[in-house]
Formats: structure tokens, sequence, C-alpha cells
């Protein structure tokens, strides 16, 4: 944290108004040549200008002022504040200048900034293409520039390449020219005014398909080369969503075309470039033979994702990234609209509450946790606030406050906000400020309880019956991890009631705005079951009385009760069994009350929380008991689905199938394993292709007791497909290897060059969080740290890694164990991340000591 007192923003004595760039990759040689003119206003009198450069080597540094040359004395860089400071001669007046620069660089292999991604032409040709990356400060490795959100400028950019490349940026192509020695400038058209981390340009060799929208913009999808026809799912979703956005904000996109690229080095999940979106291939690509549902309907969130930062991120930008969960947390709000509005049959409202909302809920509850609205300064600050609280929680509340303020009112606010500051820069005031005038309630005073402290209130109610009516008492206090209450914190909590009379209409709604309140319910008898939060819109948890649960029961096993209600109440309660409130055994209990469930969405809810369980249970004696156990809950739900997809079945009931199957097979189910290798043995005979939804279960079922042989034919099928998607659901399956000695075999191949250092990361996760494979990818990590390091400096990937390797522990021995560790090596970016990892270390370890007995009787009884 000392980072962010010593660093400094740029001085705001000289700001751009519009840059020339040109840029000149080399894909051989791995460098790049590059000029810019900078058109800059000089607010102050001063003889040095000091903007972003970092890893570039400038050559040249002039200014030209209206009437007057002033000759550059120095240039000085700061590899710590990633600034160039140039020193000239004499002062320079206020007023309008133009700031040149010549550099060069490193086309580099970190998937950041101007960097080359590899790939293979149809006949099998290893080439590289040139891909920029700048989101969050990463446009300072390809031209000096200010590279801060609020400096907002326009680009006129121009791209020298080979004849026979693609060549793309934010904007359409102005001007072609062919040059000597095969090559040509591109020109293209001048940017609106815009953020740095927003500027983008491709190079290198795609096909692509295109479509126009019902509101005229030119969409194109670029693939690799031979595979266009994987591009149309992403364009359908495209095409569809930009005038759903423009009729949903009154807002129509500013820019003539959208293209969305498929990058096959790319460190994120996708990148919203304004006009150029750039995405890994396996968020973008669907191939019908090999795509399975849940990846299709993750590619529909991502394009829907992105497509949303057009105006929420790139029309309107946060000033700083202190603000960055107004574009993350927002945008991950209105991905669901976009899929909602797409597949209404995805259902996707209700996974919302176990993909975003129960995750963010999760690491909210930790000491490590942090306010949505977060002070950062230091780019590796910067990086590691891209996490949970920023777009889970930052969607979670959105999405409260959407309930909360009505589709109406938060539309035209919206709009109030877009036009208001479009081409501008907000902080989270501005928001509430329009969403309040929109809808006259009192969005700032209730939203900043939520935005500005860290963590989330658990509701604890007590219910009395006095004749017909029922006199209910809320109170609130923090929810915290280790069960330890706080009531410094204070929220104000939108509040919904529901009722056995009318289980999907709310009967009460007011705001919890004090300690505890009294609420009373006409017209009601003793035997009705109350709900607190149905829908699970707000982002609180719920404490029932012992009595108030069992009422809850019968409308669960009926499934009287809505299914986001059922999800509510188990995964509350799960909560409650983590930090110590409740008893594993009354979770497992309560789970009894699911066994006839159907909806998808509250299995993977009971999913998640069971594959904790499975973790911490790993640790002991248990693990067979454990397995019998899932394998009686899961079972039945298997028999009902089968093994092949009905004919015109709902895209829920495949994804269940593929949860099921999936955990039948964690679970070692007899049965189901032999199957699946019946059937994996079909597909790589040629004699039955296995659909792509069940290839992970086959997989994983053909490996866990392989050998040798087995492993070598996996790698087999790794080399055979050139299909991103298949690649990792193979290179993750090997993962489940229960050979300590072949798990070893599958680090090195993680790391060798055979997988992406974008999907290393993965692999080894996979091993670890396999029980057999948990030692050791801890063991690899500190041997290889600084290897390591140095791939992944600075980037979220290097989080997750650690993350994924350590808080599945469940001592305190290794608690300090990482603690030390982390003491004695630095790994920027990642300190929160580390925090967060030993906390849950000692929460694991709490939860173990104190539910071991109990919960091994329950299973015993089983
Ligand atoms: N703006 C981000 C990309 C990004 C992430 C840049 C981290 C820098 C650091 C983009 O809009 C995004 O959120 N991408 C997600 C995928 C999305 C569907 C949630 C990602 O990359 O995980
Ligand atoms: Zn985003």
């Amino acid at each position: 944290m000392s980072k962010t007192k010593e660093f400094k923003r740029l001085p705001k004595n000289v700001l751009p108004k519009h840059y020339n760039l040109e840029l000149t990759p080399d894909l051989e040689a791995f460098k790049f040549k590059g000029r810019t003119s900078i058109s800059i206003d000089i607010l102050e009198r001063t003889n040095q200008i000091t903007l972003n450069a970092l890893d570039i080597e400038i050559s040249k540094a002039t200014i030209a002022l209206s009437d007057l040359i002033v000759e550059t004395k120095n240039i000085e860089f700061s590899t710590e504040n990633e600034t160039a400071t140039v020193t000239f001669e004499k002062e320079l007046p206020v007023g309008k200048g133009e700031l040149n620069f010549v550099f060069n660089g490193e086309l580099n292999d970190k998937m950041k900034g101007f960097y080359r991604s590899k790939y293979f032409t149809p006949s099998g040709e290893e080439r590289y293409a040139g891909v920029t990356q700048f989101e969050a400060t990463d446009a300072r490795r390809c031209f000096p520039c200010w590279d801060e959100p609020a400096c907002k400028a326009t680009f006129d950019i121009t791209l020298v390449v080979s004849q026979d490349r693609v060549a793309l940026s934010n904007m359409p192509v102005k001007k072609e020219e062919a040059l000597e020695n095969g090559l040509r400038k591109v020109e293209f058209d001048r940017t609106p005014i815009m953020s740095t981390y927003l500027v983008a340009v491709v190079v290198g060799e795609y096909d692509f398909v295109e479509g126009k929208s019902s509101d005229g913009i030119l969409v194109r999808v670029f693939t690799p080369v031979g595979k266009k026809e994987q591009g149309l799912f992403a364009l359908e979703v495209a095409t569809k969503v930009l005038p759903y956005y423009k009729d949903y904000f009154n807002v129509a996109y500013p820019l003539p075309k959208m293209d969305l690229i498929a990058i096959a080095d790319f460190s994120a999940g996708a990148m919203e470039n304004w006009g150029l979106v750039t995405y890994r291939e396996t968020y973008l690509l669907v191939d019908s033979a090999n795509t399975s549902s849940i990846r299709k309907q993750s590619i529909a969130l991502t394009v829907g994702h992105e497509i949303a930062h057009q105006w929420f991120g790139n029309l309107v930008t946060m000033e700083w990234w202190t603000h960055l969960w107004l574009n993350e947390g927002y945008a991950s709000f209105v991905e669901f609209l976009c899929v909602n509005h797409l597949f209404p049959e995805y259902d996707i409202w209700t996974q919302f509450v176990t993909d975003m909302y129960t995750r963010a809920l999760e690491s909210d509850c930790l000491k490590n946790s942090h306010p949505i609205e977060v002070p950062v300064n230091h780019p590796s600050e910067v990086d590691e606030i891209f996490d949970e609280i920023s777009y889970n929680k930052g969607a979670s509340v959105i999405r409260m406050l959407h309930h909360y303020i009505g589709d109406e009112d938060f539309r035209k606010g919206m709009n109030i906000y877009l036009t208001r500051h479009q081409y501008q820069n907000t902080c989270t005031e501005d928001l509430w400020n329009a969403l309040q005038e929109a809808s006259s309630k009192p969005v700032a005073a209730v939203m900043s309880t939520w935005v500005k402290q860290m963590g989330f209130p658990v509701v604890s109610v007590k219910s009395e019956q006095k004749g017909n009516q029922r006199v209910l008492t809320l109170s609130q206090s923090k929810f915290m991890a280790d069960g330890s209450k706080s009531t410094d914190e204070f929220w104000m909590i939108p509040i919904a009631i529901s009722t056995a009379k009318a289980p999907g209409e709310i009967a009460k709604n007011f705001i919890l705005d004090e300690r505890s309140k009294i609420i009373t319910l006409d017209d009601i008898s003793e035997n009705d079951w109350i709900k607190i939060n149905p829908g699970t819109v707000g982002y609180f948890r719920t404490s029932y009385t012992s009595e108030m649960l069992l009422q809850l029961i019968p409308a669960v096993k009926s499934m009287q009760l809505p299914a986001l209600d059922r999800l509510g109440l188990i995964d509350d309660l799960f909560a409650m069994v983590q930090a110590g409130q409740a008893k594993t055994a009354d979770a497992l209990k309560l789970i009894d009350a699911y066994r006839n469930e159907t909806n998808y969405t509250v299995w993977s809810s009971i999913t998640n929380s069971l594959c904790k369980l499975q973790v911490l249970l790993s640790h002991t004696d248990l693990v067979e008991n454990f397995n019998r156990y899932g394998v009686n809950l899961y079972k039945p739900i298997a028999d009902r689905l089968g093994w092949d997809a009905k004919e015109n079945e709902s895209h829920l009931d495949t994804l269940l199938r593929s949860l099921v199957i999936n955990r039948l097979v964690s679970f070692r189910c007899p049965k189901i394993c032999e199957e699946a290798k019946r059937r994996f043995k079909e597909h790589v005979e040629n004699v039955k292709v296995l659909p792509a939804d069940l290839r992970s279960a086959c997989y994983k079922a053909n490996l866990q007791d392989g050998d040798e042989k087995t492993y070598e034919e996996m790698l087999k099928l790794y080399r055979s497909t050139d299909l991103h998607e298949e690649k990792d659901r193979i290179s993750r399956a090997l993962g489940s290897i229960r050979n300590i000695e072949i798990l070893k075999k599958v680090i090195d191949f993680a790391m060798s060059d055979e997988v992406r250092a974008q999907d290393s990361v993965f692999v080894i996760v996979a091993v670890a969080m396999n029980a057999k494979g948990r030692d050791m990818t801890w063991e690899f990590f500190k041997q290889n740290s600084e290897k390591l390091l140095q791939q992944y400096q600075g980037g979220f990937l290097l989080a997750r890694l650690i993350k994924y390797l350590t808080e599945n522990f469940a001592s305190e021995e290794r608690a300090l164990e990482v603690e030390e560790y982390f003491k004695t090596n630095e790994f920027p970016s990642t300190e929160r991340t580390v925090s967060q990892s030993i906390e849950t270390i000692r929460l694991n370890a709490a939860w173990l000591n104190r539910d071991l007995d109990s919960t091994k009787e329950y299973l015993l009884q089983q």
C-alpha cells in the first residue's frame, strides 16, 4: 500500500488533444518502429513535459510552437513512475504546440503493450501477429502518451505493414498506399475523443465474416484463416445486440464499424477496444460440432459485455481507476440484459446469482476484501482490482439498484448519464445523480453504503404470530467469514418479503435504514412460510430462526418456493456453516430437501457449496464416505436425464446433464465412470463422437485411473486438434490423473512450448485442484517462482495461480508457511490475493476443526 503514497499521477500543466501515430511492426524480428506527433495544450509556462513511456526507446523528441522552435535539452526516464520527462532549453509559453517523438520497441511476448501472438497457417507454418493490449496501463509500452483514462484525445492511426497482412485499428481504413519492399501504408479514419487504454491495432492473417446491424453498423468477426464459419455465432450476437443497446440506452453506437477478433495469445478473456474488440479464441469462436453449450453461453455473455463497454467505458469513461467498477461492474450487469434479450431460454438472470452474486459474497466476507471504490495509484495496484469485487459485487449492487428503482427509471437514468457525460469522464456520484434524477429516489444515500464500505450485512429475522398477523423483527450486522459480528458498519438495505400466500410476489417492500426494524404482515396464518429477499436480489445474507427455516422446507421440496429462493436459501445456510453459525450436517440435511430439484442453476449452486466441502474433506479420511454421499445425491437426476440429449431438449437440461455427470465422475460413481470410459473409447476409435457437452467428464473419467498409456493417448488427442477450446478441455482434464508421477509430467507439459502461457496457469490449477497434486503444485510454484514471475509479471494470471495453489490448504501450519513465503518473496499485484488466501486457509482449518466429528457422524449414518 506504500506505493500509493509515493506514486504520482501525471502533471496536468500540458495536455494532449490529438495524436498522429504511425507504427511499423516487424513480425519477424519482433520489433516495431513508431512516430507520433501530439497536438498539445500548454496550460502553464514550463520547460518540462512529463508523459508516460515504458520499455520503448525514444530516439528523437522535438517540439514545434506556432512561431517558435525550442530545442530539447534532454529526456529522462523513470522506470519507477513509467514516465519520460522532456526538458527544453527554454520555457514554453502557454498556448498550442506539436510534440514529436521517434521511437522503437520490442514486440514482446508478455501479452501487453504491443506484443506478438503466435499462430499457425493452415499448412502448419508458425507465424506471428502484432497485437495491442493497453488496459489498464500499457499504452505507454507502445508509444509515449498521457496514459491516464481522463486524458482523452483523438487519434489518427497509420500502420505500415506487409502487403499480404490484415491491418486493423479502431476506425475504418481511410486510405491505403503501396510502398516499396512489399510494404503498404494503411491510414485509418480519425477516432472520436477517447482514452489511450482503448486504442488498438492488429496486424496478421485472418479470415472474416461480416454483417450489418439493423441500425447500419458494419460488424465483422475475424477468425484464424480457414475458420471463418466459427465467427458466425458471435456475429449474430453482435449484430443483434448493437441495436438492442441503442434502444435500451437511447444512445447510438458512434462508430461506423465494429470488429471482433480472435487473438491466439491473449491474457484476459476479452478487451473492449473501441471498434476493435479483441478476444481469446475460446471466448469468441464457435465450432458447431465441438463447442459446448456452456461455452456458447459464455461467448454470448462476453460479446454482450464488451459491446456494453462501447457505451459504458468507451463513450463515458471513469475519471480514474478508483472508479473502475463503473466500467466492469456495469458491463457485467448489462451482459445479462443482452443475453436475456437474445436467449430467453437460457434463464440467464437466474444463473447470474450463482455466477456473479454468490461469488461476490464469498470474497466480500473476508477481512481482506476491499470496498468497490478503492484508492489506487500505482499500476500494480490498478491491475489488482480487476477482481470479484469490481466485477461481481459491482454487477450485483447494480442489479439490486435496478430492482429498487425499476427498469423504466433505470433506463431513463442511464440515458441521462450517457448523454450528459459522453466523450468525458465520470465518478460514481455522476451515475447516482443521473439515476436519482430519473427515479426521484435517494439513490446516492442508499448506494454509497454499498460502494464505499467493504463487506455486506446479514439480516437476522425473528418471527412471532399475533392473531392473523405476523410480526417480524429484522436486524442487520456485518457478515464476516469467521463468524465474528460487527455493528460498526451500517447499510441502507432495500428489503423485500414474500410469503406462502403468493410465492413469486412481493408482500412487503421497504428500506432497512436502521439497525433493526419491526415489520407486520397482515392476514397470514401461523403455518405460512416467510421468505426474506425473494429473487435473491439484495446483496446480503439472511439468517432465519430454525422454526422459520423448518417452515420453508416443504416449500423447497414441492418447489412451491421459486428457484432463486431455493438457491438463495441453501447458499446462505452454507455461508453460515463456513462462518461457524450452523453445522455442516445442518446444511447437508437441508440439501436433502432438494433431492427432487430440477433446476440447473439450483444444482449448480448446491454443487459450488459441495465442492468446497469436498476440498475440505480431502484433508481427512472421509473421502470415500463423501463420494458415496455425492453419488447418492446426484445419481437419480443423472438417471432421469440419461446420457443422450433428448430431441429439442432445453439448453438448461443440457447444462444440467453435463454438470451432474461431471460431479458423478468426480465422486467416482462406478456405473457412470464405466459408461464414460466406454463412450470415450468409442470417441477415440471414431465409432461415435462424444458431444462436446460430455467431453470434459468423459476425459476425466478416463484419466483419473489412467496410467502412462492413458496420458499419452490424451496428449495425442491434444496434438490432433487445432481448436483452442478442445485443447483447453483436454489439458485441464489432465489435472484429474491420480498418479503423482504422471501429474509431475502434466506440470512439465503445462510449462512446455505446447501450451501457451495464457493457458499454462489453468492446467497447473487443474492439477492443484486435485488433492493428489495439491502439495506438489505448491512446491513447483516455489521452485519456479522466478520464471513464473518473469512470464506473468504484473498480470492477473499470476494472482489467479497463487489463489488456487494456496487457498485450499486447511491447516495453521500451511497458513504460516504461505505467509512466511510471501513475506520474503515479493509478487507485485498479488498482495491482496495472498492475504485473502492466507485468511481462507485459516478459515478452512477452523471449519475442519469445528465440524469434522459431526460431519463424520452424519456421513456414517447415510
Ligand atoms: N476490460 C476488460 C479486459 C481487461 C481485464 C483488461 C483485465 C485489463 C485487465 C474486459 O472488458 C473484461 O472484463 N474482460 C473479461 C471477460 C468478460 C466477459 C467478463 C475478462 O477478460 O475476463
Ligand atoms: Zn469488462
